[in-house]
C-alpha cells in the first residue's frame, strides 16, 4: 500500500514521499513524458555505449518506457532489469515488456533506498532518468548504481533543470502552475536543478563524468504541452492541497485559464532542459 486516502479532505498522500499522484491518469502522463524524450534517451544510451548482448538496469522504471529501449539495443542474448517502487507501474512495465519480447526481463518492486542487493548485478550499464531530483540523497543513489556496476561499465544519469522552463509570454496559467509545482517540490526537498548538480553528484558517489554529456530541450506551441502541464498539476494537486497551496476553485481557475491561453494560439512553451552525465566505472 503505498497511498494513504483521507477521507475528510479526500487528499491522497504517498507514504513513501513520491510527490506525484498514482493514478491511471499519471501513468498516463508518465508514458507521454517518456515519448516526448524517447529519442533524447535512445541517443544517450547508444552515446554511452549500449550494444547487444548488455545486461542493464533501469532504477525507477515507471511505465518500462527505457526498459524498452534498452531492450531494443541489448537484444535476445541480453537482459534488461528494472527497479520500481510502484506496484502499478510494475505490473504495467511487465504487461508492455511481455508484449514487446526481444530481450530477457525482470522488473524488481521496491524501494531504491531499502535495496543492498540487486538480481542480476553486476549490470555492464545502470540508468536513471528523472528519478534523482526525487531522492533525499542522490549520490547515495548514484553509489549504489556504481556499486552494481562491472568495472568498464557505466552508470548513466538523464535528469530535469527546471532553470530553462517557461512560458511565453507571461500567462496565468503558468504563474499558478509554477506557484504549486514550486511550492510543493521546496517544501518536499525535491530538486529543481538536478541535471545541473549531476556531475557533482557523480563526484561525491566516487565517479568522474565524462566531458562527453548530452542535453535537449523543446521549444513548443502552448497547446503541444497543455496536456502535460495540466497533467502535472493535477499529479501534484493533493500534495499541494495538503501544504494549503491550492483549493479546488484555483484548480479550475488554472484549467480554464490554460486551455484560453493554449486555443489563442498566442503562447509557446520552453520546456525544462534534460541533461544527461555519465561515468566508466574504474
Ligand atoms: C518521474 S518518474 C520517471 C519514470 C521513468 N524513469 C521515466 O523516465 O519514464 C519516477 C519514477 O520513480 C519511481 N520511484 C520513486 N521513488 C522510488 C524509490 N524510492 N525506489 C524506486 N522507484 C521509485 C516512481 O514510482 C516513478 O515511477
Amino acid at each position: 500500500m503505498t497511498q494513504l486516502a483521507d477521507e475528510n479532505q479526500n487528499a491522497r498522500v504517498n507514504l513513501d514521499g513520491y510527490v506525484h499522484s498514482r493514478d491511471m491518469a499519471e501513468y498516463e502522463r508518465l508514458r507521454k513524458q517518456a515519448q516526448m524524450w524517447e529519442s533524447a534517451t535512445r541517443r544517450v544510451l547508444q552515446k554511452a555505449g549500449l550494444s547487444p548482448g548488455m545486461h542493464c538496469l533501469d532504477v525507477g522504471a515507471g511505465p518500462g518506457s527505457v526498459m524498452s529501449i534498452m531492450a531494443q539495443g541489448v537484444g535476445p542474448k541480453g537482459a534488461v532489469t528494472g527497479i520500481e517502487i510502484d506496484p502499478g507501474l510494475v505490473s504495467m512495465g511487465r504487461d508492455a515488456l511481455k508484449r514487446r519480447g526481444g530481450a530477457n526481463f525482470e522488473i524488481v518492486e521496491g524501494d531504491i533506498n531499502g535495496l543492498d542487493e540487486i538480481p542480476g548485478a553486476p549490470f555492464d550499464l545502470a540508468f536513471c532518468r528523472c528519478f534523482l531530483m526525487h531522492m533525499p540523497d542522490p549520490a547515495e543513489v548514484l553509489a549504489k548504481m556504481r556499486a552494481w556496476t562491472k568495472p568498464g561499465g557505466v552508470v548513466i544519469a538523464q535528469e530535469y533543470d527546471f532553470g530553462s522552463f517557461a512560458v511565453e509570454p507571461d500567462c496565468s496559467a503558468m504563474a499558478a502552475f509554477s506557484e504549486l509545482f514550486e511550492g510543493v517540490f521546496d517544501a518536499h526537498g525535491r530538486r529543481m536543478h538536478e541535471g545541473r548538480e549531476l556531475p557533482a553528484q557523480f563526484a561525491a558517489a566516487g565517479m568522474e563524468t565524462l566531458s562527453d554529456t548530452h542535453s535537449e530541450v523543446r521549444f513548443l506551441p502552448l497547446s503541444e504541452m497543455a496536456g502535460m502541464l495540466l497533467g502535472v498539476y493535477c499529479s501534484l494537486f493533493d500534495a499541494g492541497r495538503e501544504l494549503g497551496l491550492v483549493d479546488d476553485a484555483q484548480k479550475e481557475q488554472f484549467e480554464a485559464d490554460l486551455r484560453a491561453a493554449s486555443e489563442s494560439g498566442d503562447y509557446f512553451c520552453l520546456t525544462p532542459s534534460l541533461i544527461a552525465v555519465w561515468a566508466v566505472v574504474a
